[in-house]
Protein backbone atom coordinates (compact mmCIF):
# COMPACT_ATOMS: atom_id res chain seq x y z
CA UNK A 1 0.00 0.00 0.00
CA UNK A 2 2.83 2.52 0.59
CA UNK A 3 4.68 1.63 -2.58
CA UNK A 4 1.54 2.15 -4.34
CA UNK A 5 1.10 5.67 -2.86
CA UNK A 6 4.98 6.70 -3.17
CA UNK A 7 4.61 5.30 -7.03
CA UNK A 8 1.10 7.87 -7.17
CA UNK A 9 2.85 10.83 -6.24
CA UNK A 10 5.79 10.13 -8.29
CA UNK A 11 4.02 10.05 -11.42
CA UNK A 12 2.06 12.61 -10.22
CA UNK A 13 5.54 14.99 -9.97
CA UNK A 14 7.08 13.12 -12.86
CA UNK A 15 3.96 14.03 -14.96
CA UNK A 16 4.02 17.84 -13.74
CA UNK A 17 7.79 18.71 -14.10
CA UNK A 18 9.63 16.23 -16.37
CA UNK A 19 9.51 16.31 -20.23
CA UNK A 20 8.72 12.87 -21.95
CA UNK A 21 12.41 12.49 -23.07
CA UNK A 22 13.28 9.44 -25.53
CA UNK A 23 16.99 9.26 -24.79
CA UNK A 24 16.08 8.67 -21.00
CA UNK A 25 13.34 6.40 -22.38
CA UNK A 26 15.68 4.53 -24.81
CA UNK A 27 18.28 4.19 -21.76
CA UNK A 28 15.82 2.25 -19.53
CA UNK A 29 14.44 0.33 -22.43
CA UNK A 30 18.16 -0.76 -23.56
CA UNK A 31 19.06 -1.61 -20.09
CA UNK A 32 16.11 -3.79 -19.57
CA UNK A 33 16.73 -5.55 -22.83
CA UNK A 34 20.59 -5.65 -21.95
CA UNK A 35 19.33 -7.66 -18.23
CA UNK A 36 20.48 -5.10 -16.37
CA UNK A 37 18.92 -4.60 -12.82
CA UNK A 38 16.90 -1.32 -12.44
CA UNK A 39 18.73 0.13 -9.60
CA UNK A 40 19.26 3.70 -11.68
CA UNK A 41 17.95 6.62 -9.88
CA UNK A 42 14.47 7.32 -10.85
CA UNK A 43 13.70 10.32 -13.09
CA UNK A 44 12.73 12.73 -10.62
CA UNK A 45 16.00 11.83 -8.84
CA UNK A 46 17.37 12.02 -11.90
CA UNK A 47 16.28 15.36 -12.26
CA UNK A 48 17.42 16.48 -8.93
CA UNK A 49 21.19 15.28 -9.51
CA UNK A 50 20.85 17.51 -12.95
CA UNK A 51 19.54 20.63 -10.29
CA UNK A 52 22.01 20.31 -8.10
CA UNK A 53 25.15 19.77 -10.80
CA UNK A 54 23.41 22.99 -12.96
CA UNK A 55 23.43 24.81 -9.77
CA UNK A 56 26.55 24.17 -8.69
CA UNK A 57 28.01 25.06 -11.70
CA UNK A 58 29.78 22.14 -12.48
CA UNK A 59 31.69 21.72 -15.46
CA UNK A 60 33.08 18.78 -14.50
CA UNK A 61 31.70 15.44 -12.96
CA UNK A 62 32.43 12.16 -11.41
CA UNK A 63 29.86 9.65 -11.12
CA UNK A 64 31.03 6.09 -9.49
CA UNK A 65 28.21 3.29 -10.45
CA UNK A 66 27.34 3.79 -14.35
CA UNK A 67 25.40 1.01 -14.61
CA UNK A 68 23.25 1.84 -17.99
CA UNK A 69 24.48 5.76 -18.01
CA UNK A 70 20.98 6.29 -16.93
CA UNK A 71 21.98 9.11 -14.25
CA UNK A 72 24.75 9.90 -16.15
CA UNK A 73 22.55 11.05 -18.81
CA UNK A 74 20.71 13.95 -16.31
CA UNK A 75 24.49 15.13 -14.66
CA UNK A 76 26.22 14.91 -18.56
CA UNK A 77 23.05 17.49 -19.94
CA UNK A 78 24.20 19.38 -16.98
CA UNK A 79 27.53 20.35 -18.16
CA UNK A 80 28.24 23.24 -20.18
CA UNK A 81 29.30 23.07 -23.89
CA UNK A 82 33.29 21.62 -23.12
CA UNK A 83 32.17 20.50 -19.66
CA UNK A 84 33.07 16.39 -18.83
CA UNK A 85 31.57 13.84 -16.76
CA UNK A 86 34.08 10.89 -16.04
CA UNK A 87 31.30 7.57 -14.71
CA UNK A 88 33.09 4.66 -13.40
CA UNK A 89 32.10 1.11 -13.91
CA UNK A 90 33.39 -2.28 -12.99
CA UNK A 91 31.31 -4.70 -15.52
CA UNK A 92 32.52 -3.89 -18.96
CA UNK A 93 29.24 -5.41 -20.19
CA UNK A 94 27.04 -2.81 -18.43
CA UNK A 95 29.79 0.21 -19.86
CA UNK A 96 29.40 -0.80 -22.93
CA UNK A 97 25.12 -0.63 -22.50
CA UNK A 98 25.55 2.93 -20.97
CA UNK A 99 28.29 4.17 -24.06
CA UNK A 100 25.43 3.06 -26.57
CA UNK A 101 22.91 4.79 -24.40
CA UNK A 102 25.01 8.12 -24.14
CA UNK A 103 26.23 8.36 -27.44
CA UNK A 104 21.90 8.08 -28.33
CA UNK A 105 21.65 10.94 -26.17
CA UNK A 106 24.47 12.82 -27.56
CA UNK A 107 26.75 12.80 -25.26
CA UNK A 108 29.82 10.56 -26.19
CA UNK A 109 31.82 13.58 -26.70
CA UNK A 110 31.63 14.73 -22.98
CA UNK A 111 31.38 11.82 -21.24
CA UNK A 112 34.20 8.56 -20.52
CA UNK A 113 32.85 5.40 -18.85
CA UNK A 114 36.41 4.11 -17.27
CA UNK A 115 36.08 0.44 -16.88
CA UNK A 116 37.57 -0.88 -13.82
CA UNK A 117 37.28 -1.31 -10.07
CA UNK A 118 36.18 2.15 -9.08
CA UNK A 119 38.87 2.19 -6.39
CA UNK A 120 41.76 1.38 -8.92
CA UNK A 121 40.27 4.14 -11.19
CA UNK A 122 40.10 6.83 -8.70
CA UNK A 123 43.65 6.15 -7.67
CA UNK A 124 44.51 6.41 -11.45
CA UNK A 125 42.54 9.77 -11.45
CA UNK A 126 44.94 10.62 -8.34
CA UNK A 127 48.16 9.57 -9.99
CA UNK A 128 47.44 10.80 -13.61
CA UNK A 129 46.79 14.76 -11.66
CA UNK A 130 43.26 14.51 -13.31
CA UNK A 131 41.78 18.03 -12.97
CA UNK A 132 39.49 18.19 -10.13
CA UNK A 133 36.19 18.19 -9.93
CA UNK A 134 33.26 19.92 -9.01
CA UNK A 135 30.58 17.32 -7.92
CA UNK A 136 31.25 13.44 -7.11
CA UNK A 137 27.85 11.28 -7.33
CA UNK A 138 28.80 8.59 -5.43
CA UNK A 139 26.71 5.33 -6.30
CA UNK A 140 28.59 2.37 -6.35
CA UNK A 141 29.17 -0.49 -4.15
CA UNK A 142 27.77 0.42 -0.90
CA UNK A 143 30.61 -1.08 1.25
CA UNK A 144 33.28 1.21 -0.29
CA UNK A 145 31.66 4.44 0.44
CA UNK A 146 34.07 4.65 2.92
CA UNK A 147 37.40 4.24 0.48
CA UNK A 148 34.92 6.53 -2.81
CA UNK A 149 34.89 9.18 -0.12
CA UNK A 150 38.42 9.59 0.36
CA UNK A 151 39.63 9.46 -2.84
CA UNK A 152 37.01 11.31 -4.10
CA UNK A 153 38.07 14.39 -1.73
CA UNK A 154 41.58 14.01 -3.41
CA UNK A 155 40.02 14.51 -6.99
CA UNK A 156 37.54 17.44 -5.49
CA UNK A 157 38.08 21.10 -5.75
CA UNK A 158 37.31 23.29 -2.90
CA UNK A 159 33.95 24.18 -2.40
CA UNK A 160 32.88 21.07 -4.67
CA UNK A 161 30.19 18.80 -3.90
CA UNK A 162 29.47 14.61 -2.96
CA UNK A 163 26.48 13.48 -3.37
CA UNK A 164 25.68 9.95 -2.60
CA UNK A 165 23.08 7.26 -3.30
CA UNK A 166 21.47 4.74 -0.81
CA UNK A 167 22.58 5.67 2.13
CA UNK A 168 19.62 4.36 4.31
CA UNK A 169 19.41 0.61 3.15
CA UNK A 170 15.90 0.90 4.29
CA UNK A 171 16.71 2.15 7.53
CA UNK A 172 19.14 -0.16 8.59
CA UNK A 173 22.08 1.38 8.99
CA UNK A 174 20.74 3.19 11.95
CA UNK A 175 20.88 -0.50 13.55
CA UNK A 176 23.99 -0.06 15.67
CA UNK A 177 23.62 -4.39 15.56
CA UNK A 178 23.42 -5.03 11.76
CA UNK A 179 26.50 -6.01 10.42
CA UNK A 180 25.85 -6.55 7.01
CA UNK A 181 29.10 -5.05 5.22
CA UNK A 182 26.76 -2.40 3.04
CA UNK A 183 25.65 -1.22 6.51
CA UNK A 184 29.19 -1.40 8.25
CA UNK A 185 30.40 0.75 5.28
CA UNK A 186 27.56 3.25 5.46
CA UNK A 187 28.29 3.55 9.13
CA UNK A 188 31.67 4.26 8.44
CA UNK A 189 30.97 6.60 5.57
CA UNK A 190 28.64 8.81 8.14
CA UNK A 191 31.68 8.92 10.50
CA UNK A 192 34.01 10.18 8.13
CA UNK A 193 31.68 12.87 7.03
CA UNK A 194 31.37 13.66 10.51
CA UNK A 195 34.72 13.60 11.66
CA UNK A 196 36.44 15.95 8.49
CA UNK A 197 35.94 19.01 9.73
CA UNK A 198 36.38 20.68 6.15
CA UNK A 199 32.73 18.89 5.63
CA UNK A 200 29.35 20.39 5.87
CA UNK A 201 27.00 17.27 5.63
CA UNK A 202 22.92 16.35 5.60
CA UNK A 203 21.31 12.98 4.75
CA UNK A 204 17.67 12.97 3.72
CA UNK A 205 15.74 9.87 3.45
CA UNK A 206 13.16 9.18 0.48
CA UNK A 207 10.25 7.48 -0.52
CA UNK A 208 9.32 6.85 -4.29
CA UNK A 209 9.20 4.69 -7.07
CA UNK A 210 12.44 3.49 -5.92
CA UNK A 211 11.23 2.44 -2.46
CA UNK A 212 13.09 3.52 0.83
CA UNK A 213 16.51 4.89 1.04
CA UNK A 214 18.41 8.26 1.29
CA UNK A 215 20.78 10.64 0.12
CA UNK A 216 23.43 12.31 1.06
CA UNK A 217 25.24 15.84 0.13
CA UNK A 218 28.29 16.95 1.08
CA UNK A 219 30.62 20.38 0.44
CA UNK A 220 34.18 20.50 0.93
CA UNK A 221 34.73 23.60 2.39
CA UNK A 222 36.09 26.66 -0.01
CA UNK A 223 39.42 27.48 2.10
N1 LIG B 1 24.31 5.50 -11.19
C1 LIG B 1 23.49 4.50 -11.88
C2 LIG B 1 23.23 3.29 -11.01
C3 LIG B 1 24.49 2.60 -10.54
S1 LIG B 1 24.13 1.00 -9.87
C4 LIG B 1 22.15 5.15 -12.22
O1 LIG B 1 21.52 5.71 -11.29
O2 LIG B 1 21.73 5.10 -13.38
C5 LIG B 1 25.71 0.58 -9.25
C6 LIG B 1 26.74 0.26 -10.31
O3 LIG B 1 28.00 0.19 -9.65
C7 LIG B 1 26.53 -1.08 -11.01
O4 LIG B 1 26.53 -0.92 -12.40
C8 LIG B 1 27.74 -1.92 -10.57
O5 LIG B 1 28.24 -2.79 -11.57
C9 LIG B 1 28.76 -0.83 -10.25
N2 LIG B 1 29.79 -1.28 -9.31
C10 LIG B 1 29.66 -2.14 -8.28
N3 LIG B 1 30.84 -2.32 -7.66
C11 LIG B 1 31.72 -1.54 -8.31
C12 LIG B 1 33.12 -1.30 -8.15
N4 LIG B 1 33.82 -1.90 -7.18
N5 LIG B 1 33.72 -0.45 -8.99
C13 LIG B 1 33.01 0.17 -9.97
N6 LIG B 1 31.69 -0.03 -10.18
C14 LIG B 1 31.07 -0.87 -9.36
C1 LIG C 1 21.36 -1.01 -5.22
C2 LIG C 1 22.28 -0.12 -5.74
C3 LIG C 1 21.89 1.15 -6.09
O1 LIG C 1 22.76 2.08 -6.57
C4 LIG C 1 20.57 1.56 -5.93
O2 LIG C 1 20.23 2.84 -6.27
C5 LIG C 1 19.66 0.68 -5.40
C6 LIG C 1 20.04 -0.62 -5.07
C7 LIG C 1 21.77 -2.38 -4.85
O3 LIG C 1 22.94 -2.72 -5.07
O4 LIG C 1 20.94 -3.11 -4.35
MG1 LIG D 1 21.94 4.06 -6.38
Amino acid sequence: MDQDNWDALDQFFCDQLLQPDLALDAALESSEMAGLRAINVSPNQGKLLHLLAKMQGARRILEIGTLGGYSAIWLARALPPHGTLVTLEIDADNADVARANLARAGLDSMVSVVVGAATESLKGLIDARTAPFDLVFIDADKKAYPEYLRLSLQLLRPGGVIVSDNVSRRGRVADPQNFEEDVVGLRRFFSMLAQDTRLTSTAVQTVGSKGWDGFSLTRLSSE
